[in-house]
């Protein structure tokens, strides 16, 4: 459970409560009560689960560039899966080798290794909202999330990018990544396809899935998923079953 005293002001700094009442869903109301606890005057420092979204979407949908964006903005802290694994890879931890060459055949890292590195990050956070971003990957991940940190996520973000975006974006992105090479991305894509998928339609059956047209320049993609935490409707976003 978690036990921390915490304060969700800064966040709460440009939520607008009035536009948030007219969304459409009863769940996007329950998010928006929870954002808003403190600016009507809910208790100030105070014992608090915290603010999880998960982040998904095909490898070079973006998700790590809108994250970037929307921890600067509403002031989560951004944990990226794959980054938290390559840093074990270069600290050279006991994980290190096996992880690279997980990562280097696309395949999916034992989830008790990132599930650990996940909730280690968030025990040393003093920040109360979280975006992580490329997990779950799959129904594993996602089951040993709730069982190990505790609880389902408050809402999940989808990034939809078509294929052969996905793959020019990954191509070009010149970070010097060991999986971005053509032979790795196919494999990617595929475990994508197969097992993060599922993942995705769950968290859409539950209706807790928003869905962002992830085609168009970062600044497009940006003003769609804005409004899904200021509260603001936008065509582009829409709360997703599938
Ligand atoms: P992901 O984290 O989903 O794998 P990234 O955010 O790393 O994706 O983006 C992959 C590459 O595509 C990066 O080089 C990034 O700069 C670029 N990129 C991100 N968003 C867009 C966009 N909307 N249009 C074009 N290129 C983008
Ligand atoms: O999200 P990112 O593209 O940075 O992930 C890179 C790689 O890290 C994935 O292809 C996979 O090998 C590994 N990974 C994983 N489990 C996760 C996230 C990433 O195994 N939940
Ligand atoms: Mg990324």
């Amino acid at each position: 459970m978690w036990r921390r005293t915490i304060r969700l002001s800064s966040i709460l700094a440009s939520s607008r409560p009035s536009l948030i009442i007219q969304t459409e869903t009863a769940y996007r109301l329950k998010i928006s009560e929870r954002f808003c606890s403190e600016v009507n005057g809910g208790s100030p420092a105070r014992d608090k689960t915290p603010f999880i979204t998960f982040v998904l979407g095909g490898p070079g949908s973006g998700k790590g560039t809108q994250c970037a964006r929307l921890a600067e903005m509403f002031g989560f802290t951004h944990l990226s899966a794959g980054d938290l694994l390559r840093e074990e890879i270069s600290l050279n931890t006991e994980n290190g080798s096996m992880i690279l060459n997980t990562i280097k055949e696309g395949k999916i890292v034992p989830t008790e290794v990132t599930v650990k590195l996940i909730q280690e990050a968030i025990n040393s956070s003093a920040n109360d909202k979280f975006l992580i971003d490329g997990f779950p990957r799959t129904e594993e991940n996602r089951l040993k999330y709730e069982q190990i940190v505790g609880g389902e996520p408050n809402m999940v973000l989808f990034f939809d990018c078509p294929k052969d975006e996905m793959v020019k974006r990954l191509l070009s992105r010149n970070q010097g990544r060991i999986d971005d090479n053509i032979e790795t991305i196919g494999k990617r894509m595929e475990v994508f396809r197969a097992v993060t998928l599922p993942v995705i339609n769950y968290y859409s059956n539950k209706g807790k899935l928003y869905k962002i047209m992830a085609v168009g320049t970062e600044d497009e993609v940006f003003e769609r998923v804005k409004p899904i935490f200021t509260g603001l409707k936008f065509g582009g976003v829409m709360k997703l079953n599938i």
